[in-house]
């Protein structure tokens, strides 16, 4: 079988509320994606991936969507997406979309429907339960089972008109799709098709792998000064994941070449993901997977965990060895939900920011599998200065924070910590194209605080700049489109116990190559086997000066090329 193409590609995700507001309201816009496509297609991207623009009351940024075939007036129309859609074909890239269908809004007909009465034909769309046995609905206790949504609180919302609950894994605004009945997937395998047919070239699946339930909903194990049980064992891979993803895959994607499809799904073993993404199954082509941005998360969720690097390390090796054979992985350190990775691994200090955030980038684009860059993760922007809760807007930062200081007993300043270091408006701050007031974002008041490192951090600035992060992450494209080594090179993890490098060899026929990362701001000599060979190998790309030997300096990347003889 010949090798897709998505295995050579490079993924830039937008988020466009946060992107570029062309109408001056404060929220980014397509008109103002349209105004910036040649900065993604100078980036040297394949494809683009949209985050939500979808009709919606915007509870949760467009995540909960009321219309799944029309768009947001606070995005624009369809002829703007039609517009968008073409702007980025004649660039020779292709444009995915965001799949929302593990839940709708509730006010998405749908729902409005489905609650309307115990009788109504589309009661079964969502998971509507009565109350526990003996207990009376609406009292407190009476969920039908235990668990916590994922934005705090209970994860059931009691309908007095009916008096039964609804399941909300997320927002009580973001009711489950009851997978079971065979109407709803029709219905989204129908409106999935109206897209493909109007020419977008895949999909992100949000929480993809929540999607199949244990019908019977039991309780889940309560985790110590937590309010809720954990539902995951019931709704994570469950019993009828795969057989939903393979039934979508034939009635949506059969016979349509040139798709992208990558499922988003918390808590996936590596197991799993071979399942998932072996092509032989027809699933999906690549999973999102959660280990490695877990990976500085501890038992307590309101303590900041140090990054541990073998630990990290222990983790990438173990998906690209896993997915080595069978299967493909995704790569990607940010994405709107995760805090800005130069922030939390590298050093975001005016001294080392620039270049630990290339650091960061060479190191994940060149293993194997298909890189995703978060907008502005290509300038090096960082966490903002988040000076109180009054200062975030999203609903996960505002529903834990409520839950843990309201009914946890926590208190505000350590949840605060936690929140300014990992919160998700960390990545929505908006995108930083100049050095104007507003970033160049905006002509109006913006929906979130600009970063006010924008002065500084600006597309620019960066663009002006041969040294910038721009560039690099250029050149990283550049390297994958040029040389197969990259693409399909097999991965050896060097130092596997180094505390401050990460070092692996990527081969492919005779070309081998070799990368260092140095994630510490102390120069670290990497000792390994051939050192002295290595050395006096090409190097292909650094962040500073030539290293002498395998000597680096502080956050200081090396890629070395050399052809092997036999
Ligand atoms: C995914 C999205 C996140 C959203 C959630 C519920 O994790 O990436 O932003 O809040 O699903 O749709």
């Amino acid at each position: 079988m010949e090798n897709p193409w998505w295995h050579r590609a490079v993924v830039y995700q937008i988020y466009p509320r946060s992107f570029a507001d062309a109408d001056g309201d404060g929220m980014g816009d397509l008109r103002g994606i349209i105004d910036h496509l040649d900065h993604i297609a100078g980036l040297g991207v394949d494809v683009i991936w949209l985050s939500p623009i979808y009709r919606s009351p915007q509870d949760d940024n467009g995540y909960d969507i009321s219309d799944y075939q029309d768009i947001d007036p606070v995005f624009g129309t369809l002829a703007d997406f039609d517009e968008l859609l073409a702007g980025v074909h004649e660039r020779g890239m292709r444009l995915v979309m965001d799949l929302v269908v593990n839940h709708s809004s509730d006010e998405h007909p749908w729902f409005t429907e489905s609650s309307s009465g115990t009788d109504n034909p589309k009661r079964d769309w969502y998971w509507w339960r009565p109350a526990r046995d003996g207990m009376e609905p609406g009292t407190p206790g009476a969920e039908p089972n235990n668990w916590g949504s994922v934005f705090g609180g209970s994860a059931w919302e009691y309908d007095p008109a009916t008096r039964e609950y609804y399941l909300h894994l997320f927002s009580r605004k973001q009711p489950d799709l009851n997978w079971e009945n065979p109407e709803v997937r029709e219905a989204v395998y129908a409106m999935m098709t109206w897209w493909l047919d109007r020419g977008v070239d895949g999909f992100r699946m949000d929480v993809i792998n929540f999607i199949s339930k244990d019908p019977a909903l039991p309780d889940g194990a309560v985790r110590a000064g937590s309010a809720y049980g954990d539902g995951g064992p019931s709704f994570i891979d469950g019993p009828r994941m795969h057989e939903f993803l393979r039934e979508m895959h034939e009635r949506v994607f059969a016979g349509r070449d040139k798709m992208l499809t990558v499922g988003e799904m918390p808590g996936v073993t590596v197991a799993e993901a071979v399942r998932y993404t072996d092509p032989a199954r027809r699933e999906v082509d690549m999973v999102f997977a959660f280990e490695h941005v877990d990976v500085d998360r501890g038992p307590d969720p309101w303590t900041l965990y140090p990054l541990q690097l073998t630990k990290l390390k222990g983790i990438f090796a173990r998906w690209q060895a896993g997915l080595a054979e069978v299967g493909w992985n995704s790569l990607y350190w940010n994405n709107h939900d995760q805090p800005r990775v130069v922030s939390r691994f590298g050093d975001d200090s005016p001294q080392w920011r620039e270049r630990s955030a290339k650091m960061l980038g060479a190191v994940l684009h060149l293993h194997r599998g298909t890189p995703y860059v978060y907008q502005g993760e290509e300038l090096g922007m960082t966490n903002a200065p988040f000076a109180s809760i009054a200062d975030f807007r999203d609903i996960e930062a505002l529903g834990h924070y409520a839950q843990a200081v309201d009914h946890e007993g926590r208190s505000p300043e350590d949840v605060l910590t936690v929140l300014r270091a990992r919160g998700r408006d960390n990545a929505r701050t908006p995108m930083q194209w100049d050095a104007s007031p507003h970033a160049g974002f905006t002509t109006g008041t913006p929906w979130l605080a600009v970063n006010p490192n924008h002065t500084e951090i600006n597309a620019a600035a960066a663009a002006k700049d041969p040294d910038s992060v721009y560039h690099f992450y250029r050149r990283l494209i550049e390297l994958r489109h040029e040389d197969p080594v990259v693409v399909y090179g097999d991965f050896t993890m060097l130092l596997p116990d180094d505390e401050r490098l990460y070092a692996f060899t990527r081969r492919h026929g005779d070309t081998e190559l070799l990368v260092i990362g140095n994630f510490s701001g102390e120069p670290a000599r990497a000792g390994i086997d051939d050192a002295g060979a290595w050395s006096s190998a090409e190097l292909v790309l650094t962040n500073a000066p030539a290293p002498a030997g395998l000597e680096l300096e502080p956050w200081q990347v090396v890629v070395y090329r050399r052809t092997l003889t036999r």
